[in-house]
């Protein structure tokens, strides 16, 4: 099943090589079937993230680390042993991330990324830019340009929400800022990469409207850092790092075949597994069908109903298999999200016990889920409440950044 097409008018592009039916897929618009995380990094060929890195962020930033490192839930790099090479010996780097605006709110799968980017924010204070795809989502989704343009701007404040540090992160849209210095690059990018190379990348075909075939060298192109003379000025030395889930790697795959050639560093990597849809662990969140997400914008009542009516349990039929066999955890959505957002590794641990021993039931699981959930949506709506259209506008200003680095 084709479970987050995010192109509902226009074919999901034939991944150039997603196999069989039933292979799974992973694209930036499509992930569906069992992912096989072990596979697709040797696929796409990043690395897994070994625990030696995660002791090593946590020594040269004399903090924890985030939970999701700490999980596995950050688990592919590209490259990043060169960033902390960097931070050790002082030089610069920063941070690059991203998202298409297609609906009015993020979901929780959205906030993985967001919320592990604010921890690498603050753990190595790095400058950061975030790029709103309106173009990309005009394109893909039938969306008017306008529209998309206004579902940035809704988005960037669910974003800002996540806490980022305004002296150290521009926020833009693409209609708004592509221009100057980033199409230079924009430009530079697209004379390296032919129409067959894009073809085998994303899936495209002869079907595919123009812009679709251009855009990847403008997702390309923040990875780049005199692409932001606002920032950078014209420095070409200062790496990025780019946080995001995995399905965006075949961008950033691009990007680094191009890079050297027009003289730039290749951008590093880090990258998420996928938050699944409450329906089941294959595939991931996606936002265009309302009862597969729960969205920052939903109300307690809308949560706790969402979560009981939808998410799969690996609960057993009747109570007295339930506690012979216990819950069957690998496939249970509710334990899944618990895994994501519960901090308290010792409440955690226990739940895996007794649930999947069959002591707790499946009803007491999903409302420690309900509970944990409200709380975590209720917190970011009343963030979100304070993000006027004033602190939008500065988060999004074209302006002078000085002291970025120290
Ligand atoms: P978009 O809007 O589809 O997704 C935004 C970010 O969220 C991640 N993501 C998820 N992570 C975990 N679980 C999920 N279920 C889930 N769904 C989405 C995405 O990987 C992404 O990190 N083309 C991009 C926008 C973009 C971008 C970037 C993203 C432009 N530049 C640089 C990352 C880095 C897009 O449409 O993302």
């Amino acid at each position: 099943m084709a479970a987050s097409a995010e192109a509902p008018s226009a074919d999901p592009p034939q991944s150039g090589d997603a196999g069989e039916d039933s292979e799974p897929v992973v694209t930036p618009w499509t992930v569906s079937g069992d992912v096989d995380y072990n596979k697709l990094v040797d696929k796409f060929g990043c690395s897994l993230i070994p625990p030696e890195m995660v002791e090593r962020i946590e020594r040269l930033t004399g903090m924890p680390v985030h939970p999701f490192l700490r999980r596995g839930i950050i688990f592919a790099h590209r490259e990043l042993n060169i960033i902390l090479d960097c931070y050790e010996k002082g030089l610069p780097f920063y941070l690059y991330t991203g998202r298409g605006p297609s609906s009015e709110a993020l979901h929780l799968g959205h906030l993985v990324p967001f919320m592990f980017t604010k921890y690498l924010q603050d753990a190595f204070k790095a400058p950061l830019v975030i790029q709103l795809t309106d173009d990309e989502k005009s394109l893909w989704k039938n969306l008017d340009v306008d529209e998309a343009r206004r579902l940035a701007r809704e988005n960037a404040k669910d974003i800002i929400a996540c806490g980022f540090d305004i002296a150290r992160t521009f926020i833009f849209s693409d209609y708004d800022y592509v221009g100057g210095a980033f199409y230079r690059n924009a430009s530079r990018i697209q004379r390296c990469v032919t129409l067959n190379q894009v073809k085998g990348i994303f899936g495209f075909t002869g079907e595919d409207n123009i812009g679709k075939i251009s855009f990847p060298a403008i997702q390309a192109a923040p990875s780049f850092p005199d692409s932001f003379p606002h920032m950078f000025g014209t420095r070409k030395d200062i790496r990025c790092l780019i946080p995001c889930a995995i399905d965006q790697d075949p961008y950033f795959r691009m990007t680094r075949d191009v890079a050297p050639r027009i003289g730039h560093h290749k951008p590093a990597l880090i990258e998420s597994r996928f938050f699944p849809a409450l329906q089941g662990i294959s595939g991931k969140m996606s936002a265009s069908d309302t009862t597969t997400a729960i969205y920052t914008g939903d109300s307690p009542k809308e949560i706790k109903s969402k979560i009981s009516k939808y998410a799969y349990s690996g609960g057993r039929a009747t109570v007295e298999e339930h506690r012979l066999k216990g819950a069957d955890l690998d496939v249970d959505i509710p334990f899944k999200y618990l895994s994501f957002f519960l901090d308290d590794d010792e409440k955690l641990e226990t739940i895996r016990q007794e649930y999947g021993s069959g002591r707790m039931l499946s009803g007491e699981v999903k409302a420690e889920l309900i509970q944990l959930l409200q709380d975590l949506v209720a917190r970011h709506q009343a963030a979100r409440s304070k993000v006027t259209e004033d602190v939008v506008d500065m988060f999004m200003a074209v302006r002078p950044m000085p002291g970025l680095f120290r």
